[in-house]
């Protein structure tokens, strides 16, 4: 069994952190998920490229179910997902982490359940506080010890992609309360409920938005971005995944199912 999970987002790939690192394979009823998995401080830990190793998923394709269900058959109870996004806050500047505590749901295409109906079972989650509350101060706690500018709260707004925003959807989702946005948070967050796992996340801001940036959006920018923060989230990872190697909460994110029968891989 490995308790411990990180989903890596876009430039974050090869987990330096871990040891002896081996890569796997785990059939899902969704499709195959490979992963790689090894030891910090002496426990075991998943890590899992969200985009494969070549970046050759996109946001839209992920397969959210086949790995949140992989994940939950390796025996994971916690959570911890990176997510590169675009600032609508001028206080949350690139270079800068966001440790989101609300969401803003505006995909459109994708499969949010593993509840479709077919067993004759639908399930309801509650996602009130969409993050586990443990799991957001463990990244913030850690994120004090280290050099980058942390933000202790924000709302996360997913977009459908691959395509950047429109300047107007920008200025749409800054009316309605959003901070940051990101392409992959939704439906993971979700399915990590369903299944009855603690999840948060961690946002590196890599460019401003479509419209508050002073020039287009690339995916370069993007990269060029995380590429330049990576020795420092690198060092954060480690210290969040030594503290969650500790972490053993039962905390409400573990029953979120209870009333409709529970979760099981
Ligand atoms: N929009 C959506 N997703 C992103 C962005 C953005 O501006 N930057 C990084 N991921």
């Amino acid at each position: 069994m490995i308790n411990i999970a990180l989903i890596g987002g876009s430039g974050l790939y090869l987990p330096v952190m871990l040891k002896n690192i081996e890569e796997s394979a785990i059939d899902t009823p969704y499709g195959q998920v490979i992963y790689a998995h090894g030891e910090i401080n002496s426990k075991r830990a998943v890590f899992m490229a969200r985009h494969s190793r070549d970046h050759s998923v996109p946001p839209h394709m992920v397969n959210y179910r086949a790995n949140i269900w992989a994940l939950k058959k390796l025996g994971v109870k916690a959570i911890i997902a990176s997510t590169a996004v675009g600032s609508l806050n001028a206080k949350m500047k690139v270079g800068d982490i966001v440790v989101p505590d609300q969401v803003l749901d505006f995909t459109k295409n994708r499969i949010y359940t593993f509840f479709d109906g077919k067993d004759k079972r639908v399930a309801h989650i509650d996602l009130t506080e969409p993050y586990c509350p443990f799991l957001r101060k463990m990244l913030l706690r850690c994120a004090l010890k280290d050099s980058f500018v942390c933000h202790g709260g924000g709302t996360y707004v997913c977009t459908e992609g691959p395509r950047f925003e429109t300047g107007a959807e920008i200025k749409m989702y800054k009316i309605l309360g959003g901070d940051i946005v990101g392409m992959t948070g939704v439906p993971e967050l979700v399915l990590a409920r369903e299944a009855q796992m603690c999840y948060a996340a961690f946002s590196l801001v890599t460019n401003m938005a479509a419209g508050i940036s002073p020039s287009p959006l690339s995916h370069k920018e993007v990269f060029d971005c995380m590429e330049k923060s990576k020795a420092a989230i690198a060092l954060y990872i480690e210290s969040v995944l030594a503290a969650l190697a500790e972490f053993d909460e039962d905390c409400s994110c573990r029953h979120a199912l209870d009333d409709f029968g529970g979760f099981a891989p």
